[in-house]
């Protein structure tokens, strides 16, 4: 069977909710991710978190002192994330941006 799902207006949700209430809201590391990282040994590397509304795996993985580069669709989105990060003293490069028709002019390899 062959369902289309709807997907929201992502910056008017951004703009009407608070992270803290979405379902995929997650403040620590993925679990996956994390036994990813641990799997391949990777302590710190760049990384590039595409979709990375509300930012908590970006903002997780630059506390592990990766270089990490996160982009997204809601300009508002990002301007939360941004906030956090700098609360938080992290440097992260957010990018407001979309993935269908990414303006990304880095590139992201395993060397780094
Ligand atoms: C289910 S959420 C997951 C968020 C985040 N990756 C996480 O793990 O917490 C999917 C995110 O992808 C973003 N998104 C959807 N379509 C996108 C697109 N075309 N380009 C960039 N981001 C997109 C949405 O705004 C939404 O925040």
């Amino acid at each position: 069977m062959n369902q289309r799902r709807e997907l929201p207006d992502w910056e008017q949700l951004y703009q009407e909710k608070n992270v803290e209430s979405m379902p995929w809201f997650n403040p620590d590391l993925d679990p996956d991710l994390d036994q990813a990282l641990t799997q391949l040994n990777l302590h710190s590397s760049t990384a590039l978190d595409l979709g990375t509304e509300p930012g908590t795996q970006a903002l997780a993985l630059a506390q592990r002192g990766f270089q990490i580069t996160a982009t997204a669709l809601s300009a508002t989105a990002i301007q939360k994330a941004q906030r956090l990060a700098q609360e938080k003293g992290l440097d992260i490069s957010w990018k407001q941006d979309d993935i269908l028709n990414n303006t990304l002019n880095q590139e992201f390899n395993d060397e780094g």
